[in-house]
């Protein structure tokens, strides 16, 4: 494999996340056909970090977060032809150096990464919860 540059809050276009989002099999789990909601994941994260290959977008890591106490990584992904290579590590590695040391990376895995996270050092939070868009609080 050719030597991978790794970016740090590179701008990108929507097309391109789009794009590398469905060379990963991320794009079934995100909304890709709502540009305006693609458009405003990019324009409204504050920590992105990006993989390339001779310039190819291989690789992202898209989070929100304070800096300070929690920073949520809501998008992981890595083009399928470039997995299994360290990529996915060192996105996640480089997105944990910008944060705080009382800072806490917390995520949702998509099914097909529920092994990926324990292997990699990530611990199970059974008190997690989440509201649902639309859910109403009662
Ligand atoms: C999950 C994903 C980001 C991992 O990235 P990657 O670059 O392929 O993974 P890495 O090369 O960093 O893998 C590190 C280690 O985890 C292992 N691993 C990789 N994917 C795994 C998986 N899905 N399940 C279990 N282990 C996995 C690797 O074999 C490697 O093990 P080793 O260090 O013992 O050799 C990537 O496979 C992907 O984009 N998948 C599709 C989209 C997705 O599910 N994203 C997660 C959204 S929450």
């Amino acid at each position: 494999m050719n030597a991978i540059d790794f970016l740090l809050n590179e701008k990108i276009t929507a097309a391109e996340f789009i794009d590398v989002l469905n060379r990963s099999s991320l794009g079934q789990r995100r909304p890709v056909d709502d540009l305006v909601c693609m458009q405003g994941m990019l324009d409204h994260a504050n920590l992105l970090v990006t993989a390339r290959s001779q310039g190819k977008l291989v690789g992202v890591s898209r989070s929100v977060t304070d800096f300070h106490f929690c920073c949520y990584l809501s998008c992981l992904a890595v083009d399928s032809a470039f997995q299994r290579h360290g990529i996915g590590k060192e996105l996640i590695r480089l997105t944990q150096a910008q944060l705080g040391a009382r800072c806490t990376l917390l995520l949702v895995s998509a099914p097909a990464a529920v092994d990926y996270y324990p292997h990699i050092g990530f611990e199970h939070h059974p008190q997690a919860w989440i509201l649902k868009p639309g859910a109403k609080i009662v």
